[in-house]
C-alpha cells in the first residue's frame, strides 16, 4: 500500500513534484507530463533497510525524454551515475575549453530528486578527447592527466558523493610490472600518476570519497586471478604512497554460464576490506549471451547468477551498496556491445532489474532478496 511506509510516501511526493522540477530547470515550455504511478518499495528501500544504498546508471537523454523510465529511477534508486556524461571525450572535446553542460543535466536530476551523485570518471584510457591521445603518449602525459582530474574534481565540488578518480588502469595482459595498464601511454609509466590522480582529487574537492574502479575480477578464471593480485598490488601502492583512496569500486559485469568460486570472491573482497577500504558494486548487469533462448529460462538463469554472486559480496561489510549499470533492458549498453563480441547472440539482451517495459523482472526479485538476505551495516 503506498503511503503506510514513510519511504513510499517520499517516492510518491518526489515523483510528482521532482519531474516537474527538471522540465522547469530544462527550460521547457510545455507544461510537465503527468507523472506515471511509482511503484512501491523499489531496491533503494531494500538496501536502506540493511544500511546499504541501490543505484544506477543514467544518461543525458533519459532525462530530457523523463517519463516513466525516469520515475523508475526514481522509485528503485537512491544513487545515480552519468553514462559517459562527466567522461574527457565528452567534457574537454575542445583543449582548455571544458563544457560540463551535458553533465549538468544528470547532476540537476539527482539533485531535483534527492538522489546522491557518483562520479565517474576523473582519469579512463578510453573516452579520450582527440586532441589529448598524442600528448598522453609523451612526458606531458602526467600533468594533463592532473589537470583533467582537478577540474572535473572541482567543477562538482561538493555536489559529487563519490568518485571513480582512476577507472580501469590494470590489464595483467600488457606483462607489465604491476599489472598496470600500457594504454593510453604506450610504454610503462608505473603506478605513481595514480596515486597523484587521488591527491588531485582530494585537494579539489576534500569531502567525496575517493574510488579506484575496475571491472573483471568476480570469476574463476588465471586472468582474473592475475587481475585481483594486480587491483589488490595497486591498492597497497596507493597507501603507499599515502594516497587519499577510500574505496574499491567493482564494475562487476558478470554474465550467465561462467566459473565462480565464491571461497575466492570472498577472500579477495575481506583482503580489500582489510586494507580499511570501502567496496562499492559499481556497474551491475548479468550478460544472458549464453543462457537458453526462451525468456523465462533466461531470465531465471540470470536471477540465479545474480544471487550466487550478491549473495557473497554482500556477505562482505565493507560492501556499501550496488549500482546497475542502467536499470531497464531497453537502456543496457549490451544490447550494443554483445551483438558485436558474440555475433551468434540474435535476441536482444535482458542483463537489468526491469524489462523493456519497466515491469520487474527475476532479476529485481533477486537482487531484493539479496538486500533483504544481507547482514546490517
Ligand atoms: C560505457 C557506456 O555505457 C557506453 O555507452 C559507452 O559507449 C562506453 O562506456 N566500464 C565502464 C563504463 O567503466 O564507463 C562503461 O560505460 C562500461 C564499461
Amino acid at each position: 500500500m503506498i503511503g503506510a511506509n514513510p519511504l513510499d510516501r517520499r517516492t510518491a511526493i518526489l515523483g510528482a513534484a521532482g519531474l516537474i522540477g527538471v522540465a522547469a530547470t530544462a527550460g521547457l515550455l510545455t507544461p510537465a507530463a503527468p507523472v506515471p504511478p511509482i511503484a512501491p518499495y523499489g531496491l533503494r528501500c531494500h538496501a536502506a533497510r540493511r544500511g546499504m544504498s541501490f543505484g544506477c546508471e543514467i544518461t543525458s537523454a533519459q532525462v530530457a525524454a523523463g517519463g516513466a523510465a525516469m520515475a523508475a529511477v526514481v522509485a528503485e534508486a537512491d544513487m545515480v551515475v552519468p553514462s559517459v556524461e562527466m567522461k574527457w571525450g565528452v567534457t574537454e572535446q575542445v583543449e582548455g575549453r571544458p563544457d560540463y553542460s551535458v553533465a549538468e543535466t544528470v547532476a540537476a536530476f539527482a539533485k531535483a530528486h534527492g538522489l546522491r551523485l557518483r562520479g565517474h570518471a576523473g582519469f579512463w584510457y578510453l573516452n579520450l578527447p582527440n586532441w589529448a591521445r598524442p600528448e598522453l603518449a609523451g612526458p606531458g602525459a602526467e600533468a594533463l592527466i592532473l589537470a583533467r582530474v582537478t577540474d572535473v574534481v572541482g567543477h562538482f565540488k561538493g555536489r559529487v558523493f563519490e568518485w571513480d578518480v582512476v577507472n580501469e588502469a590494470i590489464e595483467p595482459r600488457d606483462n607489465q610490472a604491476g599489472a598496470l595498464r600500457l594504454a593510453p601511454f604506450g610504454r610503462p609509466v608505473g603506478a605513481g600518476y595514480i596515486a597523484d590522480c587521488f591527491h588531485a582529487a582530494h585537494d579539489a574537492d576534500p569531502a567525496a570519497w575517493l574510488f579506484y574502479n575496475d571491472f573483471g575480477v568476480e570469476y574463476d578464471t588465471e586472468l582474473e586471478d592475475q587481475r585481483r593480485a594486480g587491483v589488490i598490488g595497486l591498492l597497497r601502492e596507493l597507501k603507499r604512497h599515502r594516497a587519499p583512496v577510500h574505496g574499491l569500486g567493482l564494475q562487476s559485469h558478470i554474465g550467465v554460464g561462467r566459473r565462480f568460486n565464491a571461497a575466492k570472491y570472498r577472500a579477495f573482497l575481506a583482503e580489500v576490506a582489510a586494507l580499511g577500504l570501502k567496496i562499492r558494486i559499481t556497474e551491475f548487469d548479468v550478460a544472458d549471451n549464453m543462457a537458453p533462448a526462451d525468456i523465462a529460462s533466461r531470465d531465471a538463469a540470470v536471477a540465479n547468477e545474480a544471487r550466487r554472486f550478491l549473495d557473497t559480496a554482500f556477505d562482505e561489510r565493507a560492501v556499501e551498496g550496488l549500482l546497475c549499470w542502467g536499470l531497464s533492458d531497453r537502456d543496457s549498453w549490451l544490447r550494443q556491445q554483445h551483438p558485436v563480441r558474440v555475433p551468434a547472440d540474435r535476441y536482444p539482451e535482458r542483463p537489468l532489474p526491469l524489462d523493456d517495459e519497466l515491469r520487474r523482472k527475476p532479476l529485481w526479485q533477486a537482487i531484493a532478496t539479496a538486500f533483504d538476505a544481507a547482514p546490517s551495516r
